[in-house]
């Protein structure tokens, strides 16, 4: 009956789109700010990573234009990689700027979109102002344009980041394969005569050096370091700074952020898993127009994302395997 009555209901959709713009939340400050892929100014527990990179590349600031040593970074999805790379390379950038280093340049490409070596090495071309027509070139090319641009004198060094590098590395034959720009830009320093490509790789992958070319792996891994995973109480401190600048004050009963931290570091240590929890839970009291954010919304929560996750993974699976699932299903 309640049903009925709800449905027969005239709903206003301009005047309710009317009203959204101008609604105020109660929960949320600025909700940007309690995503996934908001990068903060502060990272916590992150001292010892930031410290390592900018120590290693920092050299590249001395007038001598000295030679800095490649990186590799690895840890876990959500151990503050991507987001201490992009932070160290910023205050890199503005020094650079600082210092009219025109000559230092940095590009960052995510594999995880760019994963063919025509794509790594038309993006680098794109990125650092060499034009490459909308109809394709053969990919050797396309590599001899690039190393003809950051030779011409202009640019002294190029820091190159590859995150998700472990997508460049494809299985074929049980074994992993490079694809060939990972192996040209390990070696391209040797081709240079006036510039020198410094390369800084991320792995989410903590198995990718395994069975990796010895030769890409020692120009890859000259210094390496580990992003471990965080604990319940470095959650606690990321998700509180967080909330600080994402979410209004008080709304937060005491224990939430507990429990999100608790829950996320019993899977990995993952900050992003702490801080979906944290924005989802929000999300569900600011739907229910609840005054706080309780460890009640934080279960709902999880039980949400997790419903979400077996969603998505039922829905990538073969046939086959969906028909083997659906017949257990039956039988139980
Ligand atoms: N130390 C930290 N302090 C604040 N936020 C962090 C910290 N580490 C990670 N994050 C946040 O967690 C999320 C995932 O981090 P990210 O750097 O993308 O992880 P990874 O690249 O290791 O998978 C991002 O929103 C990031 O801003
Ligand atoms: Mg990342």
């Amino acid at each position: 009956m309640a049903k009925q009555k709800e449905e027969n209901t005239p709903f206003d959709i301009d005047e309710y789109l009317g009203k959204i713009p101008t609604m105020t939340s109660n929960i949320f400050k600025k909700r940007d700010v309690m995503r996934s892929t908001y990068i903060p100014e502060n990272l916590p527990h992150r001292i010892d990573q930031i410290k390592f990179i900018t120590q290693i590349i920092a050299p590249a600031l001395s007038l001598e234009n000295r030679s800095i040593s490649n990186l590799f970074l690895y840890g876990k999805t959500g151990t503050g990689k991507t987001a201490v790379v992009y932070y160290v390379l910023h205050h890199f950038k503005m020094k650079c700027q600082e210092l009219g280093r025109e000559d230092i340049k940095t590009v960052f490409i995510n594999c995880r979109d760019v994963d063919t070596s025509y794509r790594v090495l038309a993006r680098l071309c794109e990125q650092i102002g060499e034009d490459i027509p909308f109809t394709g070139l053969p990919t050797d090319v396309v590599y001899e344009k690039f190393k003809t641009k950051i030779d011409d004198g202009k640019i002294g060094l190029l820091i190159i980041v590859l995150d998700e590098i472990d997508q460049l590395v494809k299985k074929s034959h049980g074994k992993k394969r490079p694809n060939k720009a990972l192996y040209e830009l390990t070696r391209i320093n040797s081709d240079l005569n006036n510039s020198r490509v410094h390369l800084i790789g991320i792995s989410n992958d903590l198995n990718f050096k395994n069975n990796l070319d010895s030769r890409i792996l020692s120009s890859l891994g000259e210094e390496e370091k580990v992003f471990p995973p965080y604990n319940s109480l470095e959650l606690e401190d990321i998700l509180r700074e967080r909330a600080i600048m994402g979410l209004k004050e008080g709304v937060l009963e005491n224990g939430t952020i507990s429990l999100a931290a608790a829950l996320a570091a019993s899977e990995h240590g993952d900050a992003r898993r702490a801080i979906d929890l944290l924005r989802v839970a929000a999300e569900l009291a600011e739907r229910n127009e609840d005054r706080s954010i309780t460890q009640n919304h934080v279960r709902e929560a999880i039980r949400n994302i997790e419903h979400d996750k077996i969603k998505d993974t039922i829905k990538t699976l073969p046939l086959q395997s969906k028909l083997i699932m659906l017949s257990i299903y039956l039988l139980e």
